[in-house]
């Protein structure tokens, strides 16, 4: 079968690889029909969340058709249409009985304090095979397949993999209650959405902060407010719409590749520059990019953070769904502290939320498919990646047409 390949920083591939078997009774493989191109991937890309094998299928985004089950799968039979929730849980621990899903105990072969386990990443996450294939095997499948209604079809679906879960989670951890003006940071999938969510969970205002022009016009088509921070200083800016007081949470949707500003009057000062310069080398030692500036890390790792801290309301709240490698140690805590800051953040609980985001698919409420801006096939899924990579023109977010 085809699959994206990675084989180092700056280097992946669509290779053929052979088709994926049940290993335990509780796999069941699946047939992918619609998968699609995220954020974390570039991270892996860009050698800024390190620790992939060499030959890692990546993607952790998909909907598609049970193939086969194992024994142990009760729940699922071939023929049925899933969606498949990117992290991995076995659905017996405490921690999935508690809704917390990212933190399993048994999912990770590493072990109890393994980190979160999920399809396409590093080895420390499980060193699972991804999605952005024709077949997958899903582990623990009681628990790691969400049923889809026939009225769900897979571009409605797709962003319930891990998109909209992610959002959602987003907006629970700032505590985004009726009323709130609530700041999204990033305005790539996750923070469009997050702007989605924050307007469900009774957000007031909304406010999305992006660099990237055709981004914060597609945050405008949901009447969310928006701020270019190579145009404003966006901490000034959301003093000045909020009355000084600053916005009541934020949504931090960027993580370790934010960029610094390249111009206006946000953009920073040389000893900033080397701070951040240093952030990066920290950040992301092995860096790959291409001539045309591909696969490039971003310039200024804790940027989102230190804005964050900033453009909060004194006693606010910060949800963090931003990915940080476990290296990343710079963030500007004294300041947090001083303003009594609650900040909060992690890996998406995906199975805890996708069983009602699916309902509200379904019923109308949600409609998540204005934010894929872009179908590739399998044989275009790299120049796709390329071209996400770069944020072009309407490559906000790709989905790959694998059937
Ligand atoms: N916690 C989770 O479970 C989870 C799940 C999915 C994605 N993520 C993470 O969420 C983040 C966003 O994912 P995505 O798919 O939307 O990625 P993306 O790369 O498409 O979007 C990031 C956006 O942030 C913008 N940006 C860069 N620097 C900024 C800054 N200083 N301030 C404001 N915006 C800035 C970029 O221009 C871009 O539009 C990534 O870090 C991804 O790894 C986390
Ligand atoms: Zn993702
Ligand atoms: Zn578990």
């Amino acid at each position: 079968m085809k699959a994206v390949v990675w084989h180092g920083v700056g280097d992946i591939r669509l290779d053929d690889v052979p088709e994926p078997k049940i290993q335990d009774r509780h796999d069941a493989v699946v047939r992918i029909t619609t998968s699609a191109i995220c954020g974390t991937d570039l991270h892996f890309v860009r050698g800024t969340v390190p620790g992939l094998a060499q030959g890692r299928i990546l993607g952790h985004e998909a909907v598609g058709i049970v193939e086969e089950t194992g024994t142990g799968v009760r729940n699922f039979r071939p023929g049925d249409r899933v969606v498949v929730p990117s992290t991995v849980a076995c659905g017996v621990c405490s921690y999935c009985r508690a809704g917390y899903y990212a933190q399993c105990d048994n999912a990770n072969p590493n072990g109890k304090q393994g980190s979160t386990t999920f399809f396409g990443g590093p080895e420390a996450a499980g060193g699972l095979d991804g999605l952005q294939a024709e077949f997958a095997r899903v582990p623990f499948a009681h628990t790691g397949l969400v049923p889809l209604p026939d009225s769900v079809d897979d571009a409605s679906a797709i962003l319930l993999s891990d998109i909209m879960p992610t959002s959602w989670f987003g907006a629970r951890l700032a505590e985004v209650s009726s009323g709130d003006t609530v700041a999204v940071l990033g305005a790539g999938p996750v923070g469009q959405l997050a702007a989605v969510a924050a307007r469900l969970q009774g957000a007031g205002r909304v406010i999305v902060v992006d660099g990237v022009p055709d981004r914060l016009s597609l945050a405008r088509d949901q009447h969310a407010e928006t701020v270019d921070f190579n145009a404003e200083d966006p901490v000034e800016a959301i003093r000045e719409m909020t009355g000084g007081i600053g916005v009541d949470r934020v949504i931090e949707a960027v993580g370790v590749d934010a960029e610094h500003p390249e111009r206006g009057p946000a953009a920073v000062g040389e000893s900033e520059k080397r701070r951040f310069d240093e952030e990066g080398d920290l950040a992301a030692p092995v860096q790959n990019p291409d001539r045309h500036g591909t696969w490039r890390p971003g310039d200024a790792p804790s940027q989102a953070m230190r804005w964050a801290v900033d453009l909060v309301a004194k006693a606010g709240t910060i949800g963090v769904t931003g990915v940080y490698p476990p290296h990343a140690d710079r963030f500007p805590f004294g300041a947090a502290m001083q303003r009594n800051l609650t900040l909060r953040m992690g890996n998406c609980h995906h199975r805890r939320y996708i069983p009602r985001l699916v309902s509200m698919v379904a019923s109308g409420v949600l409609d998540t498919t204005p934010f894929i801006t872009r179908w590739a096939d399998t044989e275009g899924a790299i120049a796709a990646y390329e071209h996400f990579d770069r944020r072009e023109q309407g490559w906000t977010k790709v989905a790959l047409d694998t059937a």
